[in-house]
């Protein structure tokens, strides 16, 4: 029987035009950033589509009535650094009273384990819904990592928001972090023998950041 990996994934049309477009080995680090932003923005809007609503009572130039506006709990956004830098302004846009939070995590490259090496949280992450970002699951070991700070930093409410991913990630997150729900843009094939995931996109943050 077919393994049945607990994902959601974020299929829309503009998303997969975009990062088409990002896989792209030609294309330059201006427009695959600017394409991140765009795509961290149409995500946003789909994961946030369930938040719970309340009434408002408010006056327009015409006539009282009752609006809506977003209730429950505030949010936070947690970019792993470096790529997840890459969404933080998408997400921003959408939620601009969103507090950020910063998590340092790099990948080993010898032995792929993550390497944790900073922690900025808002003081108080427990009562807000935090979206950690970071463009690239691969092996899943840095956002299982972050993923486990931030509960020992207190979180309740999680999302994690990624846009390429391989099996092996989606499967680690699914083991250590069923409580956190998963969106992707992509499930790719696999995992290559240094750990990038294949076709992938290459290192999203020296794509980002210019590195290469
Ligand atoms: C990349 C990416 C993820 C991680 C994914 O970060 O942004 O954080 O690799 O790989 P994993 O699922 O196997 O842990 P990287 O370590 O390249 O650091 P950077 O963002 O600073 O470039
Ligand atoms: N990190 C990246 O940036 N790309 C990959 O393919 C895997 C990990």
């Amino acid at each position: 029987m077919a393994e049945e990996l607990k994902v959601q994934v974020i299929d829309h049309p503009l998303i997969q035009h975009k990062l088409t477009l990002m896989r792209k080995k030609e294309t330059g680090t201006k427009d695959f950033r600017e394409l991140l932003e765009e795509i961290s923005m149409l995500m946003t809007y789909e994961i946030t589509r369930d938040f719970p609503l309340e009434d408002v009572e408010i006056e327009t130039p015409v006539a009282k009535c009752t609006g809506k506006q977003l209730g429950g709990k505030k949010v936070g956004v947690v970019p792993i650094l470096r790529a997840g830098l890459g969404m933080l302004s998408g997400v921003i846009n959408m939620i601009p009273a969103a507090r950020v939070g910063h998590v340092g995590m790099y990948r080993d490259p010898a032995t792929l384990k993550p390497v944790e090496y900073y922690c900025k949280l808002p003081k108080d992450v427990a009562e807000r819904t935090l979206i950690v970002v970071d463009p690239m699951l691969a092996t899943g070991g840095s956002a299982d990592a972050a993923l486990s700070l931030l509960k020992q930093k207190g979180a309740k409410s999680i999302i994690m928001m990624c846009l390429v991913s391989a099996p092996e990630g989606i499967r680690l997150l699914n083991q250590h972090h069923p409580d956190v729900p998963l969106y992707v843009a992509a499930i790719d094939e696999r995992l290559n023998d240094k750990g990038y995931i294949v076709p992938g996109l290459g290192d999203a943050g020296d794509r980002i950041f210019g590195t290469l």
